[in-house]
């Protein structure tokens, strides 16, 4: 069952009791999760655990599960590779995510050129996306999926194929995005450290099952100025992933 909300509302997105079959293989089991709204919720896990699975049922992707799906207005997605159509101008890619509201062409012309603006590539509103570099077009993918204005913000591992500065560099574009939009985030990724620097909570997923939540104490503390509770955060998560440090 699918609930939307059109309002503004305390809960940008939820499961409860989510569970997913792919043919015999259950992917997810009794899954529930709610994303506040305004708040940053990373889902970390190994390869296989069921992350992207989580994603694609909140972003109304899958209509086989069970269990129940809330969300606040419709997702934004975001992956790890920008998936832009190399056909189109960067405008015209980024217009695209409001393809739904029908505008005036001028409109999603001028609203593309804002959030493009957001982004820091105000001067790029006529490349094609072949011509950008990978950090680029991260920043495309992210203005195309903010362009509408979501409560609900889902990135799928959006900065794992980035380099080390430029993923730094996004980690800080999105905060500023999402000090300034609050939207709601839920953040997939392999990176405990990211997830660590970037949310309110993580949560970590193992075999489609939600075995363990950490509530960061002091989030998104600024780097540079590490605390014993970050590296407390970070050993305990480890640990739930099964690595030892
Ligand atoms: N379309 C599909 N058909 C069948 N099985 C699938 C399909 N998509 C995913 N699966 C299976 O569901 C399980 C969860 O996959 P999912 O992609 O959600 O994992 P993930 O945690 O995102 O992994 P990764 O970190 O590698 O991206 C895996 O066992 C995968 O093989
Ligand atoms: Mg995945």
């Amino acid at each position: 069952m699918t609930v939307t909300y059109d309002r503004k509302t305390e809960i940008a997105g939820q499961l409860r009791h989510v569970d997913k079959w792919y043919g015999q293989h259950q992917v997810l089991q009794d899954v529930s999760l709610a994303i506040g709204s305004g708040e940053i919720i990373a889902l970390v896990g190994r390869s296989g655990s069921g992350k992207s699975t989580v994603l694609r049922v909140l972003a109304g992707l899958s209509d086989d599960h069970s269990g129940e799906r809330l969300v606040a207005g419709a997702p934004a997605l975001a992956f790890q590779e920008p998936r832009l159509f190399p056909w189109r101008t960067v405008r015209t890619n980024v217009g695209y995510g409001l393809t739904r509201f029908r505008l005036p062409r001028g409109e999603v012309a001028s609203r593309a050129d804002q959030a493009l603006a957001d982004v820091g590539l105000a001067d790029r509103a006529d490349a094609w996306p072949l011509t950008l570099s990978g950090g680029q077009a991260q920043r495309v993918s992210l203005a195309r999926a903010l362009v509408a204005e979501p409560q609900l913000l889902l990135l799928d591992e959006p900065f794992g194929a980035l380099d080390a500065l430029t993923r730094l560099s996004m980690h800080g574009l999105l905060l500023e995005l999402w000090h300034r939009h609050g939207f709601g985030v839920l953040l997939v990724t392999h990176d405990v450290n990211e997830a660590v620097a970037l949310a309110d909570r993580v949560l970590v997923l193992d075999g489609g099952r939600v075995v363990h939540q950490t509530e960061i104490s002091d989030p998104r503390r600024p780097t540079g100025s590490p605390s014993p509770q970050t590296d407390q955060h970070r050993a305990e998560l480890l640990a739930q992933l099964g690595v030892q440090i």
